[in-house]
C-alpha cells in the first residue's frame, strides 16, 4: 500500500512537472494562437505548424526543426567563391548530406505519411531545371558507375514513396544546390573548363539511392545536361568515408562511448520519458517498441511537409510531443559538446577524409592533378563528425541537403601561397575551425593558409590523443 501511494504520488509530481514545464515552452517559444487551435480542436485542426520568419532569441525547438527541413522556397544567398581581389580559386571540394527523404522508420499502428515521391514539375516545391533533369536522368545511356551505383534508381519514382527514399523537395534541394555553385564557380569563376572531361571531376557517393539521386541533381544543377561518359560514378561503402583506412579500434571505443552518454542522457530526461509513455498509450503500443521505432524521423517528415501528426481513437499524437523530442534532441547536442567523447570519435571518424581533401589540394597544387571539383554525396553521420573534427561542434546539425565547401585559393603575388576557405550552407566559418582561430587576417594574409589545415590534418589533430598520426591514435588504448 505504502508503495503504491508512493507510486502515484510521483505520478502525480511527474505530470505537474510535465505540465509546467510544457506551458513554460510554449508561453516562451510558440505563438499562442496556434496552440490554442490546437489544444482545442485536435479533430477540425488542419494546419498546426507556426511559420516563423525570424529568428528569436535562445534556442526554439520548432525554429530548428524548420531549419532541419529546409524547405526550398527562398533564396539564400551564400559566400562560396567570394575572395579578397587578385586571389585565383583552383579547387572546389563539396561534401553534401542527401535532401529531404521519406522516413527510414514507421511508427507501428499508425498510418505512414503519405506523400508522393514521383517527380512532376507542376508540383511544388519545383525548380526550372527539374523537367530537363528528369529527362536527362531518364536517357538510356551508358553510365561510368561502379557496379553498386549503377544498379540503383536516378531519380525517385513511386507514387507511394519507399522507406527512406528521396522526395521530389530533396532533388529540388540539389538542383538549387547546384545552380547556386554553378552561379558562383562557373559562371564567376570559371572553374571548371568548358573542355572538361574524367579528369576535371571526382564524385563519390554511398550506395544509397538517395545519396546518388542527391548527387546527380547537384551535378546536373552545376553542370545542366552534363555528358554522362565524362564522369565517373565512386561507390564508397562507408558512411564515414574511410574507404580503405577503416581499421581504428579507438574510434569504436569512443563511439560506443557516446552511445552510454546519450543513454544516461536520455534516461534522467523525465518529460521525455513521460511523453514517450503518453505517446505509446494514445498509439496503443509499449513504450519500448515506440521508442525503438524512433519516431521524431516520422514526425519530423510529417512536420516538414505539413502533414497532421497520427491520430488514434485515443487521441492524436500533438505539436507538444514532437517539441519535447525535438528539444531533447537540442539538449543532447550540448551535453555532447560538453563531454568531449564525439569529438574525439569525430577527429577518428574523420580523418581519411579529411587526409583525401589535404591530399587532392596539396596534388593538384603540384600540377599532379587535374580535379577542379569534387563531390562526397554522403549522410547526417558523415556531416556532424565532420563539422566537430573541424573545430565547429556548435554548428546545427546538419539539415536535408546540408553543404560543406573546402575551397583552395592561389594568393596573388606569390604563387606558392595558397589558402583555404571552408564554408557551411553558404556560410564562411573558416575562422571558426580549430586550425585558423588563431590566424591574424590583418596580418597581411587576409585568407587562412592552407598550411594551417595541412599541419592539422596530418599531426595536430591527434594530440588530444597524445600522438601524431592516426595509427597510433588509433590503436592506443587510453584509460
Ligand atoms: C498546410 O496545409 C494546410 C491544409 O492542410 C494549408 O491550408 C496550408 O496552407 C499549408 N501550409 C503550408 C506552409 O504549405
Ligand atoms: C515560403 O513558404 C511559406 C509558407 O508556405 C510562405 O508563406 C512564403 O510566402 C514562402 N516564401 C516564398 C519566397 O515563396
Ligand atoms: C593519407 O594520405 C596519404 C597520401 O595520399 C596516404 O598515403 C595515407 O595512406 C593516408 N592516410 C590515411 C590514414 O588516410
Ligand atoms: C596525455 O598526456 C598527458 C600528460 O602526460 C596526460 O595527462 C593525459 O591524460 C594524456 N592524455 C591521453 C588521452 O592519453
Amino acid at each position: 500500500m505504502v508503495s503504491r501511494n508512493k507510486f502515484i504520488f510521483l505520478l502525480v509530481v511527474a505530470a505537474l512537472l510535465a505540465i509546467l514545464s510544457l506551458s513554460l515552452q510554449f508561453l516562451h517559444l510558440i505563438p499562442s494562437t496556434p496552440l490554442k487551435d490546437e489544444r482545442q480542436s485536435s479533430k477540425s485542426r488542419k494546419r498546426i505548424i507556426p511559420i516563423l520568419y525570424t529568428e528569436p532569441p535562445g534556442i526554439n525547438p520548432i525554429y530548428e526543426a524548420y531549419a532541419y527541413c529546409n524547405i526550398p522556397n527562398k533564396t539564400e544567398h551564400g559566400v562560396e567563391g567570394h575572395s579578397p581581389p587578385d586571389f585565383k580559386l583552383l579547387s572546389v571540394q563539396v561534401v553534401i548530406r542527401h535532401g529531404d527523404r521519406y522516413p527510414l522508420y514507421s511508427i507501428p499502428k499508425t498510418n505512414r505519411p503519405a506523400i508522393d515521391c514521383s517527380l512532376i514539375p507542376s508540383r511544388n516545391p519545383s525548380h526550372p531545371q527539374l523537367a530537363t533533369f528528369i529527362k536527362h536522368m531518364s536517357k538510356p545511356t551508358k553510365v561510368n558507375m561502379d557496379n553498386v551505383l549503377s544498379s540503383l534508381p536516378r531519380f525517385p519514382s513511386h507514387f507511394v514513396c519507399e522507406m527512406g527514399e528521396l522526395t521530389q523537395t530533396g532533388i529540388v534541394q540539389h538542383l538549387q544546390n547546384g545552380q547556386r555553385l554553378r552561379h558562383t564557380y562557373i559562371e564567376k569563376h570559371k572553374l571548371i573548363p568548358d573542355n572538361w572531361n574524367k579528369q576535371h571531376l571526382y564524385v563519390e557517393s554511398t550506395g544509397k539511392s538517395r545519396t546518388l539521386q542527391s548527387g546527380l541533381a547537384l551535378l546536373f544543377g552545376l553542370l545542366p545536361e552534363f555528358d554522362w561518359q565524362k564522369v565517373h560514378f565512386r561507390h564508397q561503402w562507408s558512411t564515414i568515408f574511410c574507404a580503405s583506412n577503416c581499421d581504428c579500434p579507438m574510434r569504436n571505443h569512443y563511439l560506443e562511448e557516446e552511445q552510454r552518454r546519450q543513454y544516461n542522457f536520455r534516461i534522467k530526461n523525465n518529460l521525455l520519458e513521460q511523453t514517450y509513455v503518453d505517446m505509446a498509450r494514445i498509439i496503443g503500443i509499449p513504450t519500448r517498441q515506440l521508442r525503438a521505432a524512433n519516431p521524431i524521423d516520422s514526425l519530423l517528415c510529417h512536420f516538414c511537409h505539413n502533414i497532421t501528426f497520427p491520430c488514434t481513437q485515443a487521441g492524436c499524437i500533438g505539436l507538444e510531443h514532437f517539441t519535447v523530442i525535438k528539444s531533447h534532441q537540442l539538449d543532447d547536442e550540448k551535453d555532447r559538446q560538453e563531454k568531449m567523447v564525439y569529438y574525439k570519435y569525430s577527429l577518428l571518424a574523420i580523418h581519411p577524409l579529411l587526409n583525401q581533401t589535404v591530399t587532392r589540394m596539396q596534388k593538384f597544387a603540384e600540377n599532379q592533378n587535374n580535379e577542379v571539383f569534387a563531390l562526397y554525396s554522403a549522410h547526417d553521420v558523415t556531416i556532424a563528425p565532420l563539422l566537430n573534427a573541424l573545430g565547429l561542434p556548435e554548428a546545427r546539425f546538419p539539415r536535408f541537403a546540408a553543404r560543406i565547401v573546402f575551397e583552395l585559393w592561389r594568393g596573388p603575388r606569390d604563387k606558392k601561397r595558397l589558402y583555404i576557405r571552408i564554408l557551411y550552407n553558404g556560410d564562411d566559418v573558416t575562422f571558426h575551425t580549430t586550425f585558423c582561430r588563431k590566424h591574424n587576417r590583418h596580418s597581411g594574409q587576409p585568407l587562412c593558409p592552407l598550411q594551417n589545415f595541412v599541419n592539422f590534418v596530418k599531426k595536430d589533430m591527434f594530440a588530444i590523443f597524445n600522438s601524431t598520426n592516426y595509427y597510433d591514435a588509433c590503436h592506443r588504448r587510453v584509460f
